[in-house]
């Protein structure tokens, strides 16, 4: 049987890479083979495409360059690691995918969502998890979050203005609402645990068709 695809979104400090990494053993423990990844990036490729992106060169990119860059990264990673991984009958848990680049390009970037689809369906054939954790936290928790985690050093895009980041927000709050049937969405600005055991729930009816 082919494996399945999750995928974890959310803004900076939504605590995605906590919920990945947890859920990810959470599954090895239950028996389901499962690989833990992350975007930009989970191939070698892709992660040199990932410093481009977040420690430009020069000027930096203009949204259409980043969204591109952002495909073409995720375009190795499906072909190189997901697709063969779901195809061997493993779990893919990654932290970020294709929303990702909705939320951020398309919506707070002004690509467009139907431009970022595009790319997707060129570089990815257009593949979309089995379901997307999206993971919610009010600003003023994600501020506090990605402070005491990365103090005053931030990346290209983690840097950008908070109207960016409230604009990514909403973006990912319509996508959910469109597609409930593959969003969950999880308040995040609970503790870990409280975070993961709502995940689980989540996840629960994957497991069961699996089985
Ligand atoms: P990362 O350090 O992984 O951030 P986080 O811990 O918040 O996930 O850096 C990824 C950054 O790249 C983050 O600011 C979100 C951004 N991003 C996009 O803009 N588009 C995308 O498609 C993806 C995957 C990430």
């Amino acid at each position: 049987m082919a494996g399945r695809f999750i995928a974890f979104e959310g803004g900076e400090g939504s605590g995605k890479s906590t919920q990945a990494r947890m859920l990810a053993s959470w599954l090895e423990e239950c028996g389901v083979s499962c690989d833990l990844t992350r975007e930009p990036g989970g191939t070698a490729g892709a992660e040199a495409i990932r410093a481009l992106l977040l420690d430009p060169p020069g000027e930096g990119w203009g949204a259409q360059a980043e969204a591109l860059l952002f495909a073409a990264a995720r375009a190795d990673h499906v072909a190189r690691l997901i697709l063969p991984a779901i195809e061997a009958g493993r779990w893919v848990v990654c932290d970020r995918f294709l929303d990702s680049s909705r939320a951020y390009q398309g919506g707070a970037g002004g690509v467009g969502d139907a431009d970022v689809r595009a790319l997707h369906a060129i570089g990815s054939s257009g593949l979309l998890p089995d379901l997307t954790v999206l993971l919610t936290v009010s600003p003023e928790v994600a501020e506090a979050r990605t402070h005491s985690r990365d103090g005053d050093v931030v990346d290209a895009i983690g840097g950008r203005p908070a109207a960016y980041h409230a604009a990514v927000a909403e973006a990912f709050a319509t996508m959910a609402l469109a597609e409930p049937a593959r969003f969950a969405v999880i308040e995040g600005g609970e503790g870990p645990d409280a975070v993961h055991a709502a995940v689980r729930a989540a996840v629960a009816p994957l497991l069961e068709e699996a089985e």
